[in-house]
C-alpha cells in the first residue's frame, strides 16, 4: 500500500514527531509513505519524496516541518480540488494524511468526495480550534512559549508599574488567549468569542487599582480588539502608562513541549491504524485520554466552543 503525507497550513511544533510517527508506524507495516513538499503545493506539483524511517531521524525534537508547507490558494477552488485528486490517483495513492488546520481539513474532505480516496487529518494548529478534539498538536508548545515571554514582561510591567497588552495569536479565535491569560494570571483576557468593550477593560483596571495594584497584563487575542486604539483609551481615562508587545510569529516555533510531541506520537500512529480499519474521511482526536476518529464533515461544518467557565476562573483568580 502507498499513502501520501503532507504539512499544511501554519505550521505548528510536533509536526516534525508528527511525520516521524506516521512514516514508522507505516514503515512497520510494509506501508509506503509519499512526503510531498510544501503541503498542497507540492501536491499540485508532484512534489515527493519516499520517506524511510532514516529520512525522519533526529527530527522529534524540532520546530517547524521538515516537509516544509504553505498556504495554497488554489486549494480553496474546484480546479485546485480536481487537480490534487487527480495527481494523487496518478500516484495510486491508497490514502491521504494531511496534518494542519481548519482550512486544510476543508481541502482534504473535497479532496475525498471527489478522488473517493481515503484521507486523515492529524488536527496540528497553534489555534486549537479543530471541534471534535480537546486539543491540537503544538497548543501546549505554544502556550508555554506565549508563557516564558509574558513571565518577562510582568517583571518589567512590575517595576516601571505599567500596563501591559500582549497580543497573542489564535486568528480569530481565543483559545490560545484564554489558555495563557489563565495560566500568566492576567488582568483581563481579552477574547472574540466574549465580549468586553473598552469602558468594562478601563473600569476593570481601575478596580484592581483600587484594590492595589500597581501594574497588570492584558492578554488580546489577536482576532477581538484593535490594541493601539486601545492603548489610548487607556491612557487616556486612567493614569497608567501603557506598553503593547505584539508575540506573534514566535508562538509557532521552538521545540515541541513532551506534550506536543506525545500526542504528535500518538495520533500519527493511530492515522495509520485509522486508514488500515477502512476509515475513509476522518481526523485523529483526542477525547479525554484516548485517541478516537472523529467524521472530517463534523469539524468541518461545526464551531468548537470556548469553555466560558475557565473564562470567569481566570477573572476570580485575577483580582
Ligand atoms: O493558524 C495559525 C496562525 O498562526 C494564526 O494564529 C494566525 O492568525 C495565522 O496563523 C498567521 O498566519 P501567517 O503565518 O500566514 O501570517
Amino acid at each position: 500500500m502507498r499513502f501520501g503525507l503532507a504539512t499544511t497550513g501554519g505550521d505548528a511544533p510536533g509536526m516534525n514527531a508528527t511525520i516521524r510517527a506516521v512514516v514508522r508506524t507505516a514503515v512497520s507495516k510494509n506501508i509506503e509513505i509519499f512526503g510531498f513538499k510544501r503541503g498542497y503545493a507540492g501536491i499540485l506539483a508532484n512534489e515527493y519524496d519516499v520517506l524511510d524511517a532514516r529520512k525522519v531521524g533526529g527530527i522529534m525534537h524540532l520546530g517547524g516541518t521538515f516537509l516544509k508547507t504553505s498556504r495554497a490558494e488554489l486549494m480553496k477552488s474546484d480546479e485546485g480540488i480536481s487537480q490534487a485528486s487527480q495527481i494523487l490517483k496518478k500516484n495510486r495513492l491508497d490514502g491521504l494524511i494531511i496534518v494542519g488546520g481548519d482550512g486544510s481539513f476543508k481541502a482534504a474532505l473535497r479532496i475525498h468526495n471527489t478522488s473517493q480516496i481515503p484521507v486523515i487529518g492529524i488536527p496540528a494548529t497553534i489555534d486549537n480550534d479543530l471541534p471534535g478534539t480537546d486539543t491540537t498538536i503544538g497548543f501546549d508548545t505554544a502556550i508555554n512559549t506565549a508563557l516564558g515571554a509574558i513571565d518577562k514582561i510582568r517583571d518589567t510591567a512590575t517595576s516601571h508599574e505599567r500596563v501591559f497588552v500582549v497580543e497573542v495569536m489564535g486568528r480569530n479565535r481565543g483559545f490560545l488567549a484564554l489558555e495563557v491569560g489563565l495560566a500568566s494570571g492576567a488582568e483581563i483576557i481579552l477574547i472574540p468569542e466574549i465580549g468586553c468593550s473598552q469602558e468594562d477593560v478601563c473600569a476593570k483596571l481601575a478596580e484592581s487599582n483600587r484594590k492595589g495594584k500597581k501594574s497588570g497584563i492584558i492578554i488580546m487575542a489577536e482576532g477581538s480588539a484593535d490594541c493601539l486604539n486601545l492603548k489610548d483609551i487607556i491612557e487616556k481615562k486612567l493614569s497608567f502608562e501603557v506598553r503593547i508587545t505584539r508575540l506573534g510569529h514566535m508562538q509557532r516555533g521552538g521545540s515541541p513541549t513532551a506534550f506536543s510531541r506525545i500526542l504528535a506520537c500518538k495520533m500519527g500512529s493511530a492515522s495509520i491504524d485509522f486508514l488500515l480499519n477502512g476509515r475513509t474521511k476522518d481526523m485523529t482526536a483526542i477525547q479525554g485520554r484516548e485517541i478516537v476518529p472523529v467524521d472530517l464533515d463534523y469539524t468541518c461544518t461545526t464551531e468548537k466552543q470556548i469553555d466560558k467557565r475557565v473564562y470567569e476562573q481566570a477573572l476570580t483568580l485575577s483580582i
